[in-house]
């Protein structure tokens, strides 16, 4: 049972992408969680959930009124997590291999999904947030968005948001340590989890490599527990690393 003891009690807590494998997990272990008092449990299609802790909000983080529409009456948020995220299509289209594959609504896609849209979420997110005591916005990010990391190319559109992504988290940190100083904003990295997102890649991850979504979750609640102010900004991966921008 993950615990976060690090912060005020009770947490008022937000999952956004709860209808997916790492912000489904997240949602059931919070609901576990002693600490927790309630979770907000956005998707783009309200679902229900099996905890009356949880209550459901329909939320298209492409459409700002959406997300204004879905926090609207909200008073209070100590921990959100943005589990939202795009890699490839469910029509077949793939991640870029070569420059000859890029496309402009590909290359617009990701950046919607994996940046623009966290952004405004934290744009209305962020104000939620109490002045006083640790708060946490995170969202999932991916190592593949360090630049410094990029060994092997490929992947336009995704590294690319997801660095964009990475810059906005620390835009933003550097923004909210005024207001907020033991309030972080981070991105993380979860390891490779076996989900919608990464199943047509899974080939060749090595034994104990391809994590549940449910061990992710975990891990990730525990990293936010452990973190302080001196990782405001940065992208932090599931064994509590930093990763290099
Ligand atoms: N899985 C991995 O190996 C891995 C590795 C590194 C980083 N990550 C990151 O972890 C995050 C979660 O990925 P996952 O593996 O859990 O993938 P997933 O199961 O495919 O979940 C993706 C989620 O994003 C939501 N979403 C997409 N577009 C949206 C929109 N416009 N508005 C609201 N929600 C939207 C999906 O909602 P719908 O159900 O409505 O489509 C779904 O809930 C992503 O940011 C991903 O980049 C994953």
């Amino acid at each position: 049972m993950p615990t976060l003891r690090s912060f005020r009690r009770p947490l008022r807590t937000l999952v956004i992408g709860s209808s997916g494998a790492i912000g489904g997990a997240l949602v059931d272990l919070l609901a576990d969680c002693p600490d927790v008092e309630s979770i907000l449990a956005c998707s783009r299609t309200a679902q229900p959930q099996a905890s009356l802790k949880a209550t459901p909000r329909a939320m298209d983080i492409l459409d700002e009124a959406s997300i204004a529409t879905a926090l609207a009456g909200v008073e209070r948020i100590d921990l959100a997590i943005v589990a939202t995220g795009h890699l490839h299509a469910s029509d077949g289209i793939q991640p870029e291999k070569s420059w000859r594959a890029l496309d402009q609504a590909q290359l617009l896609q990701s950046f919607a999904i994996n940046a623009v849209g966290p952004a405004l979420v934290a744009k209305h997110v962020l104000p939620l947030l109490p002045r006083e005591g640790k708060t946490v916005f995170a969202a999932l990010s991916a190592r593949v968005g360090s630049i410094s990391d990029n060994n092997l190319g490929g992947w336009y559109g995704y590294r690319a948001s997801k660095a964009a992504l990475n810059q906005l988290i620390r835009t933003l940190a550097i923004e909210l340590a005024r207001q907020r100083p033991r309030a972080l904003c981070i991105g993380l990295h979860p390891g490779t989890v076996d989900s919608t997102l990464s199943r047509p890649f899974q080939t060749g991850i090595a034994d104990g490599k391809l994590f549940t979504p449910h061990f992710a979750a975990k891990r990730l609640l525990a990293v936010i527990d452990g973190l302080d102010t001196t990782s405001n900004g940065q992208l932090v991966a599931w064994d509590g690393s930093t990763i290099a921008p």
